[in-house]
């Protein structure tokens, strides 16, 4: 949403094309745009596909100058990605846009039918859209319009209307799904997130749930769903439009594999002391509470569940606690058991992933204690969560997730090795040794990267692969698993990543000649060394035809035989290993994706952050 007093310009389009392809990772399947000019008009455009078809549109139908424009990016919920289905939606003299699902919409629909009211598209949202234009006929009042239809929905929602007799105002509404404001001068903004006016503002402000916003240009109303005051907090976004931007690389996800030295270094930044000591200033949690912990549950989605899966073995290993790891979407529908003495860790990207949201109040509503490891500031997970620990990768904008895992692992074994230190742990040469070595890690991840042109040339020759497998043990299970969810998410290959030791209870059978198994090899100097058992593991399906590409730390020529390939790491601790072992499966998979042709950024039917249950 865009409001600005230069006067009737094509600054509120720009601004709001602009701030879309921002936040076109959010979801892409449609997008379109609508404009108050003054004099009392709306003009709106929408196209099925990506930004660039409504781009396409507009330049063939220009739309007159306007003040104040509202846009959207859409990931279909109710109705198909098709030109009417898109966002905004029109009713009388008001355009509206949504994010999110309204529940009760057959309902209410229902409602409007038996009035008489046509409706032109599928969607949930075109029913909000007359209910707010209808409540604005009887009151004359935008703002009191979308609170009282907000209140009578069910389900989630960010609502933006402008309304053609209000050539200066833009309001928005927020229920579970996020949106923020951006404080310009003589011009103000809203959006999904930060990057969609970073290029024009670094000043925001955070809004609440259930608060509803009025933007002019020169000021910003917040007030609760009964009209009542709100007082916002402002705060200054800590990164620039140049971290938005593809610095050189031929996409974000290059760029974002690229990041990882720098975004582990920046998560660990400011976290140690001169001792080598952790101190985490955010932990808001009371000490005795987290001494008292009897048991850790990590929900979470996707890549960031992962990222939880490989710090279970780490907590568990210092800690002496035991952790469960479960997707979110689960978690909250299964009865788990929950109390006053479990710390419940939500891992979050954009800290508005709606399924981990739901597990984080789960939680609450159980009595845990309740911790955000999360990336984006502002975002709705570390607001309603206990504390937070920042993950600081800077902004991810690639769908699939790179940077934001290594720096996930971080965080949460910076998480794990603070309750170590806090709870007198057993190994307290392990935990200020590890500590040490992480600081290590960006400069080996760099030598991962440095090294990658091997992984990118067999990426290549692959570019026809039907199907590929991976396998790892201990913290290698976690890698193989993210190394396969990358293959499918970007390259569309049929991928699985399973735990090596399972390999002879059934996965064998896939097993046939020329197969390409990939397999994450631990460390043949680790404490408990489980490499011999990966060894022999790479060795039953070599013999059974399968082509091995192996990644193993320099100086392990215990797999040379049996591998068809070795990607060399970098040695580490078994436990450090994930923020190595996974960056050429990470580079393997984005390579693969390019020599398809396939749009890595934005891989089909995904959505950066899905606001929907
Ligand atoms: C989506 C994305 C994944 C991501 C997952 C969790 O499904 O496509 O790449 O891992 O959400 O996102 P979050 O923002 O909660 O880390």
């Amino acid at each position: 949403g865009y409001v600005g007093s230069a006067g009737p310009s094509g600054r509120p389009l720009d601004v709001s094309l602009e701030g879309l392809r921002r936040l076109e990772y959010r979801g892409y399947d449609s997008a379109g745009v609508a404009l108050v000019v003054p004099g009392g008009e709306l003009a709106v455009a929408k196209k099925a596909g990506k930004l660039a078809n409504l781009v396409e549109e507009l330049d063939a139908r220009p739309l007159p100058p306007a003040t104040a424009a509202i846009g959207h990016t859409r990931w279909a919920t109710h109705g198909g990605p098709t030109d009417v289905n898109a966002h905004p939606h029109v009713a009388g003299r008001l355009a509206l846009i949504h994010n999110g699902i309204v529940e009760n919409y057959a309902v209410l629909k229902a409602e409007l039918l038996a009035e008489g009211v046509e409706f032109l598209s599928e969607t949930d949202t075109e029913v909000v859209a007359h209910l707010v234009s209808r409540a604005y006929d009887a009151s004359k009042d935008l703002t009191a319009a979308l609170a009282s239809v907000a209140r009578r929905l069910e389900g989630t929602f960010t609502l933006l209307a402008v309304h053609a007799d209000l050539p200066d105002t833009v309001v928005g509404a927020r229920h579970d799904s996020p949106l923020v404001v951006g404080l310009g001068d003589g011009e103000n903004f809203l959006g999904s997130d930060v990057a969609a006016f970073i290029g024009s503002t670094r000043r925001a402000l955070e809004l609440g749930q259930d608060q509803v916003v009025t933007i002019t240009p020169t000021s910003v109303t917040v007030t609760d769903l009964d009209g009542s005051p709100v007082q916002a907090t402002p705060y200054t976004v800590d990164w620039d439009i140049s971290a938005a931007e593809k610095g050189g690389f031929r996409s974000f996800m290059d760029k974002e594999i690229h990041d990882q030295p720098q975004a582990v270094s920046d998560t660990l930044l400011g976290r140690l002391d001169l001792a080598g000591r952790l101190v985490l200033d955010e932990m808001r949690i009371d000490e005795t509470v987290l001494r008292s912990v009897d048991k850790i549950v990590v929900v979470a989605c996707g890549t960031a569940a992962y990222a939880g899966h490989v710090a279970k073995y780490a907590i568990e290993h210092w800690c002496r606690i035991p952790v469960e790891v479960e997707l979110a979407h689960e978690f909250r529908y299964r009865d788990p058991v929950v109390d006053e003495r479990t710390l419940v860790v939500a891992i979050s990207q954009s800290g508005e992933t709606m399924d981990t949201l739901m597990a984080l109040r789960h939680a609450k509503e159980q009595g845990a204690t309740t911790l955000a490891i999360v990336n984006t500031h502002g975002s709705t997970i570390p607001r309603e969560a206990d504390a937070v620990l920042y993950t600081h990768a800077g902004p991810e904008i690639a769908v699939a997730s790179t940077k934001a895992f290594l720096a996930q692992i971080t965080a949460a074994y910076l998480l794990g090795l603070y309750l170590a230190q806090l709870r007198g742990n057993k190994f307290p040469d392990e935990v200020a040794a590890t500590l040490a070595e992480l600081r290590e890690m960006p400069d080996k991840i760099q030598q991962v990267l440095d090294r990658s042109d091997r992984v990118r040339e067999i990426a290549r020759w692959m570019a026809d692969t039907q199907s590929v497998l991976f396998l790892g043990r201990h913290v290698g299970y976690p890698v193989a698993l993210e190394g396969a969810l990358k293959l499918k998410e970007l390259a569309y290959i049929h991928a699985e990543g399973f735990a090596a030791g399972e390999l002879k209870h059934g996965p064998i059978a896939l097993i046939e000649p020329g197969q390409p198994v990939f397999v994450v090899v631990p460390s043949p100097r680790g404490r408990n060394s489980l490499h011999s058992k990966v060894v022999s593991n790479i060795q039953e399906i070599r013999a059974r035809g399968a082509r091995t590409l192996v990644v193993a730390e320099d100086g392990d020529e215990a797999v040379v035989p049996y591998a068809d390939e070795v990607f060399s790491v970098p040695q580490s601790s078994t436990l450090l290993a994930p923020l190595l072992a996974v960056v050429p499966l990470q580079v393997f998979a984005s390579e693969l994706a390019h020599a398809k042709g396939l749009d890595v950024d934005q891989p089909r039917n995904l959505a950066k952050s899905v606001t929907v249950e």
